[in-house]
Order: structure tokens, then sequence, then C-alpha cells
């Protein structure tokens, strides 16, 4: 997968780009990251990528002229454009997913208090990484790359990210290492009795039970066994 990311700060999303998972699926040549400064296409003297708003109003925008010549390029060579925006579709696993289809994504990240409206025209989707204001797109393009790119193939084992939580449907279920008895904390026994089948219902049954505390409203949406049933009745919970 091509990676181009369009910012005014090169260097805040550089490092997290070059680091961990992410850094050795680019080394490895699974995702290759172009960063590109908004300010190459700045105006005037200052290359000054913003103004004051039409109408007047608190704060700057992003004037189009210096995205327009940053994400055309970008846009006619097959990418797939991504604003990411506070205001977008808010980014889970199931449109992490779907983006990890795309061969070449190129994610604009703005600053200052929005982008010109008609930026919209260049763009496929906007994106949001949840509803809460950040400072600028930065933080929130290295989540989507992070979320989309461990999923692409060969960045870490599959199995991996198919027990995830969210994949199945489901909250993860609790995992132990080693030691079996920390302070007096102890793993449970099944997990360490060698039985896949046991240990595959016990991990079914303990996702089930995490999720109908923290997250009742996931489990409406996804296709319950009669064990399943049986299950979230023996431990008092009653399905809306
Ligand atoms: N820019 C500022 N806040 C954002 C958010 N929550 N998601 C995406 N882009 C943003």
């Amino acid at each position: 997968m091509k990676v181009d990311i369009v910012t005014i700060f090169p260097d805040l999303v550089a490092g997290p780009l070059g680091t961990s998972i992410i850094g050795r699926a680019a080394d490895a040549g699974l995702v290759d990251f172009t960063v590109h400064d908004l300010r190459d296409h700045g105006l005037g003297r200052h290359r000054s990528v913003d103004d004051e708003p039409y109408g007047g109003g608190a704060g700057m925008v992003m004037r189009p002229e210096p995205l327009f010549a940053a994400v055309e390029p970008l846009r006619d060579a097959g990418a797939h454009v991504v604003l990411m925006d506070p205001a977008g579709e808010q980014l889970d696993d199931a449109s992490a997913r779907e983006l990890a289809t795309y061969d070449h994504l190129a994610l604009v990240c703005g600053r200052y208090e929005g982008f010109d409206e008609r930026i919209r025209t260049l763009v496929d989707r906007e994106v949001s990484i949840g509803d809460y204001v950040l400072t600028g797109g930065e933080l929130p393009a290295l989540v989507l790359v992070d979320a989309v790119v461990r999923l692409l193939p060969g960045v870490i084992q599959e199995e991996s990210h198919r027990g995830d939580s969210f994949a199945s449907g489901l909250l993860e279920y609790p995992q132990y290492t080693r030691p079996e008895t920390f302070r007096d904390l102890t793993v449970p026994p099944v997990l360490l009795s060698g039985h896949h089948g046991e240990v595959a219902r016990w991990r079914r049954q303990e996702a089930l039970r995490r999720t109908s505390e923290r997250r009742p409203d996931l489990l409406g949406a996804i296709a319950l066994d009669d064990d399943d049933h049986a299950f979230l009745r023996s431990i008092g919970f009653e399905p809306e």
C-alpha cells in the first residue's frame, strides 16, 4: 500500500511512521509512506497556507490553492483521498478494514479552524477518530495509519487481528502470561489445562461477559448461538 500524508507539520508524523510495527512494515516494503509539506505549495513570500474566514469570525481557514496543488496530483495518481475532519464518519474496525483494501491512500491533515469548503470536491471521504476536537489532523491520520497498516497482509500475524476486540463483534477475552502466580493473583486454571476446546469455550464466555458488562450495545449486532445465550443467562445478562 502507498500512503501519502499532506501536512504542514511533516516532522510531527515522521517519527511514528518510522517506529515499531509501522516502521518495520515500511522497512519491509509492505507500505510506502510519503509525507508532503503543504508549505511547499504555500502562497507568497511567507508560503502562507491559511487566511481569515469570509464573513468574519475567529481563527484561520486553510486556503484552497495549496491544498489543491498538493492533493490533485495524488488524486490523479489514483489515491483514495481521505480528509481528516472531526465532522467525518467515525473510524471503526469495519472502516479500517475497508480502508486496508486500497492500494493507495492520501490523508489530508488540516490545522487551524478548518478547511476552505472547496477542498471537499477533491476528497473521497472524511474521517474522524472520535467526538473530540484536536488541534489538527496529524494525530488522527497517524491513528488511521496504525489501524489500517496493522491489517495489511504480512504486517502482523493474521490470527492476532482476527481475535481483536471488535473484529468478532465482541471485546477481547482476558489474556495472561508468565508467571502463573503474581502477588496473590493467579492465572485461571483452564488456561493451564492444555484442553484447547475448554480454553476456546472459556475465552468465548469471557469475551461475552466483558462485552455484556462494558459494551452491551455490541451484543445486539452479532450472531449468538444457543451456548452463548445460555451463558449470558447464567450471568444474569438480559438482552435489551
Ligand atoms: N481534526 C481535529 N480533530 C479531529 C478528529 N477528532 N478526527 C479527525 N480529524 C480531526
